[in-house]
């Protein structure tokens, strides 16, 4: 009788989503997420300029590289013109043009844009489905799991450093983040 009124009891907490163990981890979690996601590699796609950044400093993109209508650069000189599928191989020298898959800008209606945001502001943003490009926390871990600029971070040719969190413990972070139902730092 009385495990039946604990059951009772029980059933609508566990509806009540992450237990307080589950998001106090998600919130230390987090802090690896925002390492990576707020490194050079990373961020320096994730502007609200109208420009990619470059180097560990963060500077404006040479040549007036701008992101296009669709992210993808001007018309008349797309991200495609430089950037291969692929980087380069050594013997080009460390500042040839880095290259993976779709390289290219979030476009400008959903710029996707965290260099600068604080760890509260961050964490709100990137599981914004309105500024996230719809994506819910499944296919944002898909994302960060297998997408292949994702990847490139941590092999990103010539001599730009990789993202130093090992991408396994980073994926294994975001998950813990995610499965806290991605509760934030101070909230
Ligand atoms: C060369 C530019 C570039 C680099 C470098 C890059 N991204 Fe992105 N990122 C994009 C583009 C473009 C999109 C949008 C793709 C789409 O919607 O199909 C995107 C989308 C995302 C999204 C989904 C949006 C969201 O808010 O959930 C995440 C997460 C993400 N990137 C994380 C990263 C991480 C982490 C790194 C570094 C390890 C990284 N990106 C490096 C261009 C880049
Ligand atoms: C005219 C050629 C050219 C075009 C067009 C071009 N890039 Fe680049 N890009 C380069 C070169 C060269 C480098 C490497 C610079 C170096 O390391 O000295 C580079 C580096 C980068 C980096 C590396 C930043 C880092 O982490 O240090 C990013 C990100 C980038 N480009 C994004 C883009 C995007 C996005 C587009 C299209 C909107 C684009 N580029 C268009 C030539 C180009």
């Amino acid at each position: 009788m009385r495990s039946l009124i604990l059951l009772a009891l029980a059933l609508p907490l566990a509806a009540c989503g992450p237990s307080t163990e589950k998001k106090q981890a998600a919130v230390a979690a987090f802090a690896t997420v925002q390492q990576v996601f707020q490194h050079p590699r990373c961020q320096n796609c994730h502007i609200p300029g109208d420009a990619p950044l470059q180097f560990d400093a963060g500077l404006p993109h040479a040549q007036n590289v701008v992101r296009g209508p669709e992210g993808k650069g001007a018309p008349g000189l797309p991200c495609s013109a430089c950037h291969a599928e692929s980087n380069p191989p050594a013997s080009y020298g460390p500042h040839a043009p880095p290259g993976a898959p779709h390289w290219a800008l979030p476009p400008p209606d959903m710029k996707m844009a965290w260099i600068g945001l604080s760890a509260p502001e961050l964490c709100r943003m990137i599981q914004d489905e309105s500024l996230n490009g719809g994506r819910d926390f499944e296919a944002m871990l898909k994302h960060v799991s297998e997408d292949k600029l994702v990847l490139w971070g941590w092999e990103p040719g010539g001599e730009r450093a990789p993202v130093p969190v090992p991408h396994a413990e980073f994926v294994a972070a975001f998950r813990t983040w995610v499965e806290g139902g991605g509760a934030c730092p101070g909230a």
